[in-house]
């Protein structure tokens, strides 16, 4: 009977095959991540939410519109975590991470909550892997990270994917470029979406990404920061590209893209996958040198990226099958149920994957429930004590000695 509770709007459950995918991208990344030296790290699930509106910026999409905001009971403001740059920043110098050989390479896998309006790849609950490395303004390291995303989506095999890049010169470099921008809306203020002109002073970037038809012309026409590019911002980006093509990389420069959070600075990017409908961004990231100094601490340049695991797994779209079973333990005989419990945990302490019968099934059963779960062997406890091994793959059944059976299926490696 279907219950009349469900998943919240924008949430899911990830059932058993689901999990069974989740953790084989999981295991991949990891895999990369510790290749490359860049040790895990865990934050809290909500943090004070300040931390969010300081850092990922008062005047983005994510702040004044998607966040999960409540009160605790100290009438403290918090919020569910929108986003893990910020929350890795905050603990970098929480802990003094300032202090320890710089850079600091840190990943991460998780969930994170955005109220956005949900859709084919978007939710209110998703889960990110991403990186930072912090403590380096060097083009290496932004090489290197983007090098790290490349692998990963490679290794998985996920189709169809394009790399943009683009740099938001430094901060202060970028101000002179804003003053243009900022311009150039201005002049065509009447043909703005209203979001877009309200903001062309807080904000004037993201007008790169409205979709409204009127916006997109203006823009077409619109100054580009990367054309503004000067000096060691120019230099920068220059050898970061070179870096990439040294490696191999395809990428291709695309001087509108701009970010929905306000931290960077210099590079950006963003791997998109076609394979994805309207979201089809898998992941991405960039600098943001300013962001330590920003939360209090030191000037401290910093680069990474986080990618969705929902898209990633949308874009593969590929089934893993469920490992099957060393052995499943049959009950012939109700007697027998503290033998075979006894012979079950003997098995899985020596390291095997077994099962024993819960369900009360007759023998005709309890085989047909082994062969579902693809035991490769049944051991049958009859009534008299004795016990038979069954082949499940060549349908061969001999007695067999219980008090050697671990050793005999495990090659006497147990
Ligand atoms: P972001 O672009 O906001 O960047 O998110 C990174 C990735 O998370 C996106 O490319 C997308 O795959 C996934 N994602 C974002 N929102 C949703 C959603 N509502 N549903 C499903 N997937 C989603 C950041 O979060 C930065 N912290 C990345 C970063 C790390 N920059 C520097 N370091």
């Amino acid at each position: 009977m279907a219950s009349k509770f469900q998943a919240p709007r924008g949430t899911f459950d990830v059932l058993p095959a689901a999990a069974r995918q989740r953790a084989a991208v999981e295991a991949t990344a990891r895999a990369i991540f510790a290749r490359a030296g860049y040790e895990s790290i865990q934050t809290p699930s909500f943090e004070d939410t300040d931390l969010f509106e300081r850092g990922v910026g008062r005047s983005t999409d994510i702040v004044r519109k998607e966040m999960f905001t409540f009160e605790d009971k100290g009438e403290r403001s918090l919020t569910l975590r929108p986003e893990g740059t910020a929350p890795i920043c905050r603990a970098y110098l929480e802990h003094g991470m300032h202090k320890l050989a710089q850079p600091v390479k840190l990943s991460y896998v998780g969930p994170f909550f955005r109220h956005e309006r949900p859709q084919a790849g978007r939710y209110r609950q998703f889960h990110q892997l991403g990186l930072e490395c912090i403590g380096t303004d060097s083009p290496l390291a932004d090489a290197e990270a983007i090098m790290l995303l490349s692998d990963l989506l490679g290794e998985l095999g996920v189709p169809g994917v394009e790399l943009r890049i683009g740099s938001l010169g430094s901060f202060a470099a970028r101000q002179d470029y804003l003053e243009v921008l900022k311009a150039h809306l201005r002049k065509h203020e009447g043909d703005l979406s209203s979001d877009v002109r309200e903001r062309i002073d807080v904000n004037p970037l993201r007008a790169f990404d409205a979709d409204d038809p009127g916006t997109q012309g203006v823009m077409a026409s619109a100054p580009t920061i990367v054309d503004h590019l000067e000096g060691e911002d120019a230099e920068h980006f220059d050898e970061v590209k070179a870096l990439l093509e040294a490696a191999g990389i395809d990428y291709v420069v695309d001087k509108t893209l701009v970010r929905g959070l306000d931290y960077y600075t210099r590079t950006i990017f963003s791997f998109v996958c076609d394979a994805l409908g309207a979201q089809s961004e898998i992941g991405g990231g960039g600098r943001y040198d300013g962001l330590i100094e920003q939360l209090g601490g030191p000037a401290t340049p910093a680069v990474g990226w986080a990618a969705g695991i929902e898209r990633i797994l949308l874009a593969l779209d590929e089934e893993i099958e469920a490992e099957g079973r060393d052995a499943f333990v049959a009950i012939a005989d109700p007697d027998q149920r503290q033998r075979a419990m006894a012979l079950t945990v003997e098995m899985r302490h020596a390291g095997l994957a077994a099962e024993v019968d819960l369900a009360g099934r007759g023998l005709k059963g309890q085989l047909k429930h082994a062969d579902r779960i693809g035991a490769r062997h049944v051991v049958i406890l009859e009534a008299d004590g004795t016990a038979q091994l069954r082949d499940m793959q060549t349908g061969e059944q001999r007695p067999a000695d219980t008090a050697n059976l671990v050793d005999e299926m495990t090659g006497g490696e147990a």
